[in-house]
């Protein structure tokens, strides 16, 4: 019998779009929206590493609510008319338009399909519900479960833990180039989804294979048409 393998997707950046949030409140934002979405995303980044570097562990909507205080008053937004709109839209991210058709082929096809992310369950959990996808997964998988974000190998080791399957045979997607190395290092066989066309980080580990979205990927494995 083949062995099984599981298809483990990043969540924030990979299947869902972090920006949507800032977007749907560029009138509260005005012309910095796109600036505020990213430095909050480089804030919520910069403090998952730090805070598991100090050993100060809170969760990933402690940090993303921190992250987002640090942005608005970086660009001089009143906290009060914006904070609580930009953390509710958060909370219902829009996931990329080709990932429901993909993972309902994937589904049918009988594949293990899990989340790996520095999500807290409740945030996974609803922004997976919002976009109608919380049948798709076999498994939503928290850096809860250990206490510290990634690219920790604690985290990585969580899909052996949980659902049974080697690293070798995990093929691990990722958008974000960072999570791509760790996942590499750990052992994963990874896909990057370099959405955002970035160079490579000068870190160790590599990705078995580079596409741009996740259409790209399901195409040059050969499979069949997606249609979205
Ligand atoms: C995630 O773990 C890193 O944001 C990314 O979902």
């Amino acid at each position: 019998m083949k062995e099984q393998q599981a298809y483990v997707f990043d969540a924030y950046g990979t299947l869902l779009d972090i920006h949507s949030a800032s977007r749907q409140n560029s009138k509260l934002l005005g012309e910095n929206a796109s600036r505020v979405s990213d430095l909050w995303r480089r804030k919520q980044l910069e403090y998952t590493w730090l805070r598991s570097l100090m050993g100060i562990h809170v969760d990933f909507w402690e940090i993303t609510k921190d992250a987002l205080s640090y942005s608005l008053e970086y660009f001089e937004i009143d906290h009060e008319n914006s904070f609580d709109e930009l953390c509710a839209s958060y909370l219902e991210v829009s996931c990329y338009t080709e990932v429901p058709p993909l993972l309902k082929s994937m589904k049918n096809q009988g594949q293990k399909i899990a989340i790996l992310s520095n999500g807290s369950p409740n945030m996974i959990h609803s922004a997976v519900k919002a976009n109608n996808l919380e049948d798709l997964f076999d498994a939503i998988l928290s850096v809860e479960d250990v206490g510290i974000f990634k690219p920790d190998r604690k985290v990585y080791s969580l899909v052996e833990r949980k659902l049974g399957i080697v690293p070798e045979k995990t093929n691990f997607f990722s958008s974000n180039a960072w999570d791509v190395a760790g996942a590499s290092v750990f052992g994963f066989s990874v896909v990057w989804v370099n959405r955002f066309n970035q160079p490579a980080e000068r870190l160790p580990g590599r990705p078995r294979l580079t596409v741009k979205n996740l259409v790209d990927w399901w195409e040059k494995e050969g499979r069949s048409r997606l249609f979205i």
